[in-house]
C-alpha cells in the first residue's frame, strides 16, 4: 500500500489573482516562490517549492491537492494500484513539471467528488529556510471537503488511497491521517453537498491564534469560527474566510499516532461541544465556498 510523507500542497483557483496574493502573503503570512504570468502564483511555509498554489479562474475552488510519497518506488506502486482499481492515473507531463519544480508526478481522480490528487516525491527545495512573517505558520497542515456520495467517497479514501481513520463524529465526519503520517488528520470528510470546508496551516505557538485573531479584526476580514478548541483532536482553532470567502483555518497542538498500534478511532457525538469545548458556533459563512474543479483545471496552459 502507498506510503505517504505529508500533504504537499494544495491549489486553489481564486477569481482575482493580485488580490489573493496579497493575502495569502500579508494575512495568512505564507512566502511568495514563483509566478507564471498572470495565471498562477505559487507559495510557501516550508522548504518545499509551494505548498500552495493559487490560479486565477472564474470561479473560486479546489483545483487539486498534491501529496508527497515517501519515495519514487511509493509512485510506481501507486500507479500500479490506482491502474489495477481502473481509475486510470496520469503523468503530469515534462513542461508542467518544470512549472511545479517537482520530479515524476501522476494524477488521480477521486471518482465520487471528483476531487484530483497529485504524487510524488521530489520538490525542489528553496535555498534559504521559511521565515514567518506573521503567524508562525509550521506547516500546511490539512484540508477538508463535503461529499454527497460520504460512504462511498469514505471507502476509496480507506481502501485505495490508504488513509486512516482517527475518529468520526457519528456518520457525518471522518478525520483521516495520510498513512504513515502521524497528525491525527491531513484530511477530514464531511457529508453535504461537494465543495471545499477548509484548507489548514498549523501554527507552532499558541500566542500565533490571538495574535492572527487581532490580525483578522483589524483588517476587516472575516473570522467564522473561533478562537476555539476541537474536541476530537486537541487543536486550538481559528477560521477566517479568503477574499473569495473560502474558508482557511490556523490551529495550534494535534494529537499524533504511532505507525505501529495506534488508538483505535473514536464515534464521538455531533454536538457543538465537540466542534468548540468552549463553546462557540460557526458562521454560516464558514465552509459555504469553494467548488472541486477536478480535471476540468489542472494545468497551467
Ligand atoms: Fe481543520
Amino acid at each position: 500500500m502507498i506510503r505517504y510523507n505529508k500533504l504537499g500542497y494544495v491549489a486553489l483557483n481564486v477569481t482575482d489573482l493580485e488580490k489573493s496574493k496579497d493575502f495569502y502573503e500579508n494575512i495568512v503570512g505564507l512566502e511568495p516562490t514563483s509566478q507564471v504570468g498572470n495565471e498562477a502564483a505559487f507559495f510557501t511555509c516550508s522548504r518545499d517549492h509551494h505548498n500552495i498554489i493559487l490560479y486565477q479562474g472564474e470561479e473560486p475552488g479546489l483545483v487539486r491537492v498534491g501529496l508527497e510519497v515517501e519515495s519514487s518506488e511509493q509512485l510506481d506502486i501507486a500507479f500500479e494500484h490506482f491502474s489495477k482499481a481502473g481509475l486510470n492515473p496520469q503523468e503530469v507531463e515534462r513542461e508542467e513539471l518544470k512549472l511545479l519544480g517537482q520530479g515524476r508526478s501522476i494524477r488521480v481522480q477521486e471518482p465520487n467528488t471528483g476531487l484530483l490528487f497529485e504524487l510524488y516525491s521530489d520538490i525542489v527545495q528553496l535555498g534559504k529556510e521559511f521565515k514567518p512573517k506573521l503567524t508562525k505558520i509550521a506547516r500546511l497542515g490539512h484540508f477538508a471537503i463535503f461529499a454527497n456520495e460520504f460512504d462511498s467517497a469514505l471507502k476509496f479514501f480507506t481502501d485505495v488511497m490508504n488513509f486512516k481513520v482517527s475518529d468520526y463524529i457519528e456518520d457525518s465526519v471522518v478525520f483521516m491521517r495520510i498513512f504513515p503520517n502521524p497528525y491525527h488528520h491531513t484530511f477530514t470528510l464531511a457529508k453535504g453537498d461537494e465543495r471545499l470546508h477548509h484548507v489548514n496551516f498549523m501554527a507552532s505557538d499558541i500566542d500565533d491564534i490571538g495574535t492572527a485573531r487581532n490580525r483578522m479584526l483589524n483588517n476587516e476580514v472575516p473570522i467564522v469560527f473561533g478562537p476555539g478548541r476541537h474536541s476530537p483532536s486537541g487543536a486550538i482553532f481559528l477560521y477566517f474566510l479568503d477574499p473569495d470567502q473560502m474558508t482557511l483555518e490556523y490551529s495550534f497542538g494535534m494529537e499524533e499516532f504511532p505507525e505501529m498500534n495506534p488508538r483505535k478511532p473514536k464515534s464521538l457525538e455531533h454536538s457543538l461541544e465537540i466542534l468548540d469545548m468552549w463553546g462557540g458556533k460557526p458562521d454560516p459563512r464558514m465552509s459555504s465556498v469553494g467548488r472541486i474543479f477536478g480535471k476540468e483545471v489542472s494545468a497551467v496552459d
